[in-house]
């Protein structure tokens, strides 16, 4: 007999190129404790077929928790809300045994320390070739062969013979190569790269990013790059959607969010980077602390932080809206209709326009002082 969840995904159609392969709503995640932590609050977007779409935000802000929410790798004390449908079925109704095929099969994920990925006890090879079994129902002569193929397609040396090294055997950046090998394998829909050189040397993150453009670019996998460095996924991805105290507060094309930011705090983003064509003494760091994220949050997030603030950011919380809706907003004062009632609940995707949760957007002046510029 078929499970509903089966059913649905023999009833759906397959992703199509205006159909997105991950669609997420309303998605919240809880972590329960004494002071429960609200660390996902209502994120909803789409990915289409082989985008490449950067997440960003500073440390705290949900990346990583709403991430791992969609394949549900989060412990058991956190509370997951919302859907996630991925080729025709919602992630978060799927049983053990549904999402172990999941995982692997149709997301891959590749973490910020290649260890958390790998056996320390295992040869590399074994560990490669296991997944080539089990995803791909290779037997062991073709799947070592194979296995071979990939790290050298990654970019390890001497691949033959690197195949059978242990974990520690390789340096941090042929790690994280051996992890990514793993990770696109399956040839999965969707690879998650949380922050995957934060811990590797600047010219070795270049190398790994390259390395993860191509394979996906190759294959065709759509992938979701987090990061909390906007330098990392400028070059890399066509679109970004910044988060802040575990919302999405601005989404469009990553040229759009480097030329013509327009959320205050992607203004502050941009302004801590460092400036390759400006002299500068110190890094420029945000002022003031993130919300905490266990207390409700009254008015906008930012609101603390923020040099845009009016009288009605304190009280009110701006939903994403379209820049034309914003700006409206911004003159025509308190008596707005709800957004709801103006242009629906828009939602971060491939034909989305430029998204911004501020009542007070920057005005493009202000805007393009604070860009670095998209590299
Ligand atoms: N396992 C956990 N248990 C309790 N709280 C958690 C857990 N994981 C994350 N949090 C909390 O949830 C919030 C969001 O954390 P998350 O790890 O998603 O941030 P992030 O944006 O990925 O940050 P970073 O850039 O540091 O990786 C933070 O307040 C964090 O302390
Ligand atoms: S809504 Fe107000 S406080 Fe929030 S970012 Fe916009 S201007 Fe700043
Ligand atoms: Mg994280």
């Amino acid at each position: 007999m078929k499970t509903p969840v089966a059913e649905s995904r023999s009833e759906a159609a397959s992703p199509g190129p205006d159909r997105p392969v991950l669609s997420v709503r309303d998605l919240d995640v809880t972590f329960r404790a004494r002071s429960p932590v609200l660390a996902v609050r209502g994120v909803s977007y789409d990915l289409a077929a082989g985008e490449h779409v950067g997440l960003v935000g500073e440390s705290g802000s949900g990346k990583s928790a709403g991430a791992l929410a969609l394949v549900r790798l989060l412990p058991d004390y956190a509370d997951v809300s919302g859907t996630v449908m991925l080729d025709g079925a919602d992630l978060l109704r799927l049983n053990e045994r549904e999402l172990r095929a999941v995982r692997g099969d149709q997301v891959g994920i590749v973490y910020q320390d290649p260890f958390s990925s790998l056996n320390p006890v295992l040869t590399i090879g074994k560990q490669l070739t296991e997944v080539l079994s089990k995803h791909k129902g290779l037997r062991a002569r073709a799947a070592r062969r194979e296995a071979a193929r990939l790290l050298e397609t990654v970019g390890v040396p001497n691949a033959e013979e690197r195949i059978s090294d242990h974990p520690h055997q390789f340096s941090g950046g042929m790690r994280q190569r051996a992890v990514i090998a793993m990770a696109v394998a399956p040839r999965p829909a969707l690879l998650i790269a949380d922050e995957p050189t934060t811990a590797l040397d600047v010219t070795v993150q270049a190398q790994i990013l390259e390395l993860l453009q191509e394979l996906t670019s190759e294959h065709g996998t759509t992938m979701l790059l987090i990061t909390h460095d906007l330098g990392v996924v400028a070059g890399v991805t066509q679109r970004l959607m910044v988060m802040y105290g575990g919302r999405i507060v601005e989404a469009s094309t990553t040229e759009d969010v480097f030329a013509r930011p327009a959320h205050p705090y992607t203004v502050a983003l941009h302004r801590s980077l460092p400036r390759i064509d400006a002299r500068q003494e110190r890094l420029v760091t945000i002022e003031g602390q993130p919300p905490d994220p266990t207390r409700p949050i009254e008015g906008c997030p930012f609101a603390p932080r923020c040099p845009s603030r009016i009288d009605r950011c304190t009280v009110e919380n701006p939903p994403l809206m379209t820049l034309p809706t914003a700006r409206r907003a911004t003159t025509a004062g308190w008596e707005l209709p709800t957004i709801s009632e103006r242009d629906g609940n828009p939602v971060p995707g491939p034909a989305s326009p430029h998204l911004t949760a501020c009542w007070n957007p920057p005005l493009p002046e202000a805007r393009s002082a604070g860009a670095g510029g998209a590299g």
